[in-house]
């Protein structure tokens, strides 16, 4: 945090995580608080892979509100981001008020500037937005010196991103009241819990999603009577899944994420008019998945689909190196230079001919553009190296 006197410019910048859900979160209540029609809970992932940063600005000199995102100027009055703006200053002027923590009173008198960078594709079905907005909300928090609860704020956002706000593993508790005051995430069991669990990002494609989410969870909401079900259904598998968690069982826990998955997409197709977010490569990982699993007869590496293509892989440290050379097999890379594997390094392994035989796909080459190795991370975070802002002392994007 930097605090120039002279010119009466404060600068903060955070970083906040993508989180993957594996109970997914698919539909709302109230359209304008972000209220889900269940429960979800996620898995954050290492920032040292994926994240946003975010550098907020407040100074006596700003005439307006401004924002920019990944390099370009946008519109400050998009309502979600209005939401998170007045929500923060109203939680600071009643923490304020009441005397509480060390609430700054100057910037709240203050316009800001935000600069805001994802180091992944936007909309590419990687959460971007999550992580987002998580990261404003927690950014903005600090600079206004609020601790405490934040998810409900961040949820006004974007629903997902309440989940952005802990690291490890977080569940979404849907809540009962009108308000919304109830509907918040909370931290199932911290990032450090299950050290052996493994995340791979199979990047199918990195162009923008057809139909973003906000617009298919309303038709969904709107149309498909599978959703109705699932809401029935979705209760019993958070608390199925928090054991799993808690046990660090990878069966019960590959199981139900595949079938939840499988189930918010088998809703989008019962949406109408229905929505694909699967490929047909999506679909080969899927098989691919089921026939690797039952040549060993367990659950080894389990996938989950958000709304697009890209495959997310859990599975165990002991498994890693293989599964990726099998990914290899099937989804030769094209020769462009372009690196293959991202993010943690792995180890070269051969593939026997006996677990090739009871895959027997026929490779697709390019299938899978690259793939991310990342594991479990921590929840927001704040940078205090002050050569990492993105606003320079103008007050504006550095680059
Ligand atoms: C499929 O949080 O992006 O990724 O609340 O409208 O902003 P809005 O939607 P968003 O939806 C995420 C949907 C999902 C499932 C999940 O992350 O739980």
């Amino acid at each position: 945090m930097a605090e120039d006197k002279g010119k009466e410019m404060k600068l903060v910048t955070c970083t906040a995580p993508v989180n993957i859900a594996v109970i997914k979160y698919w539909g709302k209540r109230n359209e304008e608080l972000i209220l889900p029609i269940n429960s979800s809970l996620s898995v954050t992932l290492h920032q040292d892979q994926l994240k946003s940063t975010t550098t907020v600005a407040a100074s006596r000199d700003f005439k307006e509100d401004r924002i920019w995102l990944n390099g370009k100027e946008e519109n400050i009055n998009h309502p979600r981001l209005q939401s998170c703006l007045r929500e923060i200053r109203r939680l600071a002027r009643k923490r304020r008020s009441s005397g509480d923590g060390n609430s700054n009173t100057l910037t709240l008198h203050h316009k800001i500037h935000i600069c805001s960078v994802n180091n992944f594709p936007t909309a590419a079905g990687l959460a971007s937005s999550a992580a987002g907005y998580a990261c404003l909300v927690y950014t903005l928090a600090k600079l206004h010196g609020l601790e405490g609860e934040l998810s409900e704020i961040a949820r006004q956002g974007s629903g997902s991103a309440c989940r952005s706000m802990y690291g490890g593993f977080v569940q979404w508790i849907m809540g009962v009241k009108e308000d919304g005051s109830d509907s918040i995430a909370q931290q199932i069991e911290p990032e450090t819990h299950w050290p052996e669990l493994c995340i791979l990002i199979l990047v199918v494609s990195a162009e923008q999603k057809p139909v973003g989410s906000t617009a298919g969870m309303r038709t969904s909401v709107k149309t498909s009577p599978l959703l109705k079900y699932r809401t029935e259904i979705v209760p019993k598998r958070m608390k199925e899944m928090i054991e799993a968690i808690k046990r660090q069982d990878f069966e019960l826990f590959g199981q139900l994420t595949m079938k939840d998955s499988n189930q918010f997409h088998a809703t989008c197709l019962d949406t109408f008019p229905p929505i694909f977010y699967l490929s047909d490569i999506s679909k080969r990982i899927i098989n691919l998945v089921h026939r690797y699993n039952s040549h060993f007869g367990e659950t080894r590496v389990v996938y989950t689909f958000d709304a697009g293509p890209n495959a997310v892989i859990y599975t165990r440290k002991q498994h890693v190196d293989e599964f990726v050379e099998v990914v290899k097999h099937y989804f030769p890379p094209e020769e462009n230079g372009e690196q293959f594997l991202k993010g943690l390094p792995v180890n070269p392994v051969s593939v026997s001919e006996h677990l090739k035989s009871s895959i027997r796909m026929e490779p697709v080459k390019a299938g899978i553009q690259y793939i991310i190795n990342t594991r479990v991370g921590p929840g927001p975070q704040l940078i205090e190296d002050s050569n990492l802002h993105l606003l320079g002392e103008d007050g504006l994007p550095k680059q």
